[in-house]
């Protein structure tokens, strides 16, 4: 054999020093990289074990390496990867079917990312709007709001940082405070007659772990009612199990009318969804939207094999149990703590508030086998996979509460 092993040249040395990086430095990367996965854990290139408390920032939901997932993509693989929307694609209709049954939605459009799921929901909105009659469409967002990087999702997106130099930005979103009922009434008020839609995440992740009001989503749903504008949820991150329900908005007993998801949805194989129901339903006609890779067997096939983990492995219900005793195991490690401001989450999405920064927390919780994020800068984001058992959330509860207090 002359050729070289193709595993050999595919996967190079992980820490292989290149200067000038050949990479574009959009991302201070931790000087650790991870070459295998089991469970919870990851195992670095010096053989180290970390419990993944970030799980590829909330989407392995199912750990690393879980059977299932991975016998259903490897079969996949082997059969077929990609053919285009141009077909009928079965495995994404059933894909489709399986979310609209969990989620009470009525169809679904498949796209490759977070960020691509708002653009759709964006253009469903306006879509909409356009047939009212509405020609300056006006979409409400949030302040701490995180909806992706792409202009329109950038432009929804409450981060001065993040929008600096990527100007102008899309035109007709208006901005009021997170949880503020009343200042959302005001903004449609004060916007009537081109108000199309509201946007808003169930739990706001990046912003730093947000819970609103339990009945906050309740009140967006009556505001939207009468006010006919369509209800949009950002469900990229609080979908798919994580809070404890298929989707957060399940809590409330509500349906949106427009749903965007990602993340946990392929476990990491990039996917996508928005989905529609009542009154943005039949919106999309032929022509109206597309794109190449969205939906593709093999995505979808990953998805059906998450919705197959996390229902008939009781993944959700473990995420509710497991985040409770998560949010009641550190409230009693850190009471009293002068360094914690508050302790918050639903499910498996679970947010420290510091009194001050807690950037440097995260290379300490490396040293210690740890894995986790530091997000709005003094928040400890915790979104572990939803597989979690007790024994690894007491490590959780034992390790952070020990940074956080020394
Ligand atoms: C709530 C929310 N919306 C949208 C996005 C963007 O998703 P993606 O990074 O997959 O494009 C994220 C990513 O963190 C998110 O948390």
């Amino acid at each position: 054999m002359t050729a070289a092993s193709p595993v050999a040249t595919a996967i190079p040395s992980p820490v292989a020093p290149t200067v000038p990086s050949p990479l574009m430095a959009t991302y201070g990367r931790q000087s650790v990289a991870f070459v295998r996965g089991e469970g919870c854990y990851l195992i670095d290139s010096e053989g180290k074990r970390y419990f993944d408390a970030l799980a590829g920032v909330a989407v392995n939901a199912l750990g690393h390496s879980h059977a299932g997932f991975i016998a259903a993509i490897r079969e996949q693989v082997g059969t077929l990867v990609h053919t285009s929307n141009y077909f009928e694609l079965p495995l994404q209709t059933a894909l489709a079917a399986e979310l609209c049954q969990r989620s009470g939605m009525k169809q679904a459009f498949f796209c490759n990312s977070g960020t691509e799921s708002i653009e759709a929901a964006i253009k469903l909105a306006r879509k909409w709007g356009s047939q009212k009659g509405i020609t300056t469409p006006v979409i409400i967002v949030t302040e701490g709001a995180f909806h992706g990087r792409t202009l329109g999702a950038l432009s929804a997106t409450y981060n001065a940082a993040y929008q600096a130099g990527f100007g102008p930005l899309l035109q007709g979103f208006v901005r009021v405070p997170y949880d503020d009922v009343a200042a959302m009434e005001a903004a449609i008020a004060a916007n009537a007659g081109n108000v199309v839609g509201v946007l808003v995440e169930p739990v706001q992740g990046e912003g730093g772990v947000h819970v609103p009001a339990a009945d906050y989503l309740n009140k967006l749903r009556t505001l939207c009612d009468v006010h006919d504008v369509l209800l949009m949820l950002d469900e990229v991150q609080t979908g798919n199990g994580r809070c404890g329900r298929y989707f957060a908005y399940q809590l409330n007993g509500i349906l949106p009318d427009i749903l965007s998801t990602a993340k946990g949805l392929g476990n990491g194989y990039p996917i996508g969804a928005v989905l529609a129901a009542g009154k943005a339903a039949g919106t999309f006609q032929p022509g109206h939207h597309g794109s190449t890779f969205g939906g593709s067997p093999l995505a979808c096939r990953a998805g059906l094999a998450v919705y197959d983990a996390i229902s008939n492995e009781d993944l959700i219900g473990n995420a509710e149990r497991m985040g409770n005793y998560l949010l009641q195991g550190f409230r009693t490690a850190l009471a009293g703590s002068d360094r914690v401001k508050d302790i918050r989450g639903r499910g498996l999405m679970i947010g420290i508030e510091l009194t001050a920064s807690g950037k440097h927390l995260v290379a300490r919780a490396r040293e210690l086998g740890l894995v986790l994020n530091v997000t709005a800068d003094t928040v400890i984001r915790l979104v572990p996979p939803l597989i979690i058992n007790k024994t690894e959330a007491d490590f959780l509860i034992a390790t952070v509460s020990k940074i956080v207090q020394e």
